[in-house]
């Protein structure tokens, strides 16, 4: 691929202005659907952008077996299904013969040895030059097995003037202690600034935008605090259910699988102070103060402030589906959440007593992901007299959409035309596709090229990590054992448990619909 893939000159609105050092990236658990659905198709929408550096190699690891041609072909097949881009004939067979298959067992250190020797081969026939890029998208439970086999083989150590480097996919860990275990064992193979933690909703355009909007821009700033802002809602909605994914959802949950990461990073990019500079340790610090700043929640706080719940049967787009218990793999008894809302508070100067209202769930009439900041009403003296109608009708609200229709809206109150003086909310409507003309690039595709790049801001460090867990941990124990609040239940294509709509009107508020 080395001459043939186009370059992209400009390289605009990457983090690196300069090409990423060319490169081996070895993907472990190669078979696997997030290599089918996002690892490759990134790959090549980054090739088809000119955005790869020449000489990059693709090495798919995996145990079964299976023959180069075989391997190209199954990713061509994703690859069509799943590019953003349409796939030029051309530029895949280029690109295609950057890619080989690697077969071993997770656990057999001769596999690792044997991949070392395939690795110097690609750095003299392709000048990848020594430079590895380990991704971890195999199961979880074998995280420890491939980190301690390439720290073992040797590969985790990068021979001079070179890197390597580990990208590790969600799930990290399934509480506090598994993750700090799985840490200790990342940071006896690669120290922290080679480590990429995952978080996908990081790499989204829009949630890059946030600190954009907030730090470039002087209108909003002055008024992002606890005087002027009545609280924040942030929701991700799907319409999907657990496709085939209930031997990892049953000991996951909505909460581990959404709120632990995605949530609570959007939270921390909405609440942070301005970092002193953009280096990626200035605004994870910045974060890390945010997680740390989360006011704890006891058992009984758990009760007040949670709400679980389940899939029940019923209907998306017209359709019908089965309830979560129904679901293949899933014991009829389960009683993991696919449905969490939260009220979260911040204990520090900023954002005393504002509540931070968070909801997921799966199932839900519409997939979207959004953050609200609902601003206080302005004095009810001359407009805005009778309250007695929904608090929330005449507030300013400015809507960050993360997705799927990325873009920014402010809602603002107005006269509707006509002698008598009437009021009504407006919107004010920023939308990315029609502003820029261009689709916004993949998650995945930002954070491959700033993983090349070597450009962690993207990706959540260890504290952070471990604080989110923290803070999550107290909620999950207050759902085991006896007088656990309640798993409520809510018909598929339903905006979940009406617990969840009491949670935020017993505060005279409401979730704003999506
Ligand atoms: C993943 C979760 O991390 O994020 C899934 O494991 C969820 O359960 C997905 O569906 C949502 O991501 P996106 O980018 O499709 O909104």
């Amino acid at each position: 691929m080395t001459e043939n893939l186009p370059v992209n000159p400009l390289r605009e609105g990457l983090a690196s202005r300069a090409m990423p050092e060319p490169c081996s990236v070895v993907i472990f658990g190669a078979t696997g659907d997030l290599t089918h659905r996002k690892l490759v198709p990134a790959l090549y929408n980054l090739a088809a952008d000119g955005d790869l550096p020449p000489g990059l190699s693709v090495v798919g690891f995996a145990r079964r077996d299976k023959t180069d041609e075989v391997f190209r072909t199954e990713l061509e097949e994703a690859a069509r299904k799943f590019s953003r881009q349409t796939i030029n004939e051309d530029l895949w067979k280029v690109f295609a013969s950057s890619i080989s298959y690697h077969r071993s067992e997770f656990g057999e250190l001769e596999g690792y040895r044997r991949l070392s020797e395939k690795l110097n081969q690609l750095d003299k026939d392709r000048g990848t030059r020594g430079n590895r890029l380990y991704y971890l998208s195999a199961g979880p439970d074998q995280f420890e097995n491939i980190l301690t086999n390439l720290k073992n083989s040797g590969l985790a150590e990068a021979p001079p003037g070179s890197w390597a480097r580990a990208i590790v996919e969600k799930p990290f860990g399934t509480d506090l202690s598994t993750a700090q275990h799985l840490n200790g064992v990342v940071q006896n193979s690669f120290d922290e600034s080679s480590t990429f933690r995952i978080d996908h909703f990081l790499g989204k355009e829009t949630a890059q935008n946030i600190m954009v909007l907030r730090f470039a821009n002087s209108l909003f700033e002055h008024l992002w605090n606890e005087r002027y802002i009545d609280h924040v809602q942030i929701t991700a909605s799907e319409q999907l259910g657990i496709e085939n994914r209930a031997g990892y959802y049953e000991g996951a949950g909505a909460l581990r699988d959404m709120v632990q990461n995605h949530l609570l990073q959007l939270l921390c990019l909405v609440a942070m102070e301005p970092p002193t500079d953009l280096s990626a340790d200035s605004i994870r610090d910045e974060k890390v103060k945010v997680l740390r700043s989360l006011r704890r929640m006891r058992r009984e706080e758990v009760t007040r402030s949670v709400v679980r719940g389940q899939y029940a049967s019923g209907s998306i787009n017209g359709k019908p589906v089965v309830g979560y218990r129904e679901e293949k793999n899933v014991k009829p008894e389960s009683m993991t959440e696919t449905y969490v809302a939260l009220r979260v508070l911040i204990d520090n100067w900023r954002w005393a007593d504002v509540p931070f209202y968070v909801r997921v769930g799966k199932r839900l009439p519409k997939g979207g992901t959004e953050i609200g900041i609902h601003f206080k009403n302005a004095p009810g003296v001359l407009f805005n007299r009778d309250k007695s109608g929904v608090r929330d009708g005449s507030q300013n609200v400015l809507v960050i959409r993360i997705q799927p229709d990325e873009g920014v809206s402010l809602r603002m109150q107005s006269k509707v035309p006509g002698a008598s003086v009437r009021i009504q909310p407006v919107k004010m409507d920023f939308n990315y596709g029609t502003s820029f003309g261009k689709a916004s690039p993949e998650a995945y595709e930002r954070l491959l090229l700033d993983a090349m790049a070597g450009d962690a801001t993207l990706f959540a460090r260890r504290d952070e990590v471990e604080e989110a867990w923290r803070f999550i941990d107290e909620i999950e124990e207050a759902w085991v054992g006896e007088n656990q609040p309640g798993l409520t239940f809510y018909p598929s294509g339903s905006w979940g448990p009406t617990e969840a709509d009491q949670l935020i009107e017993g505060d005279g508020r409401a979730w704003r619909r999506l």
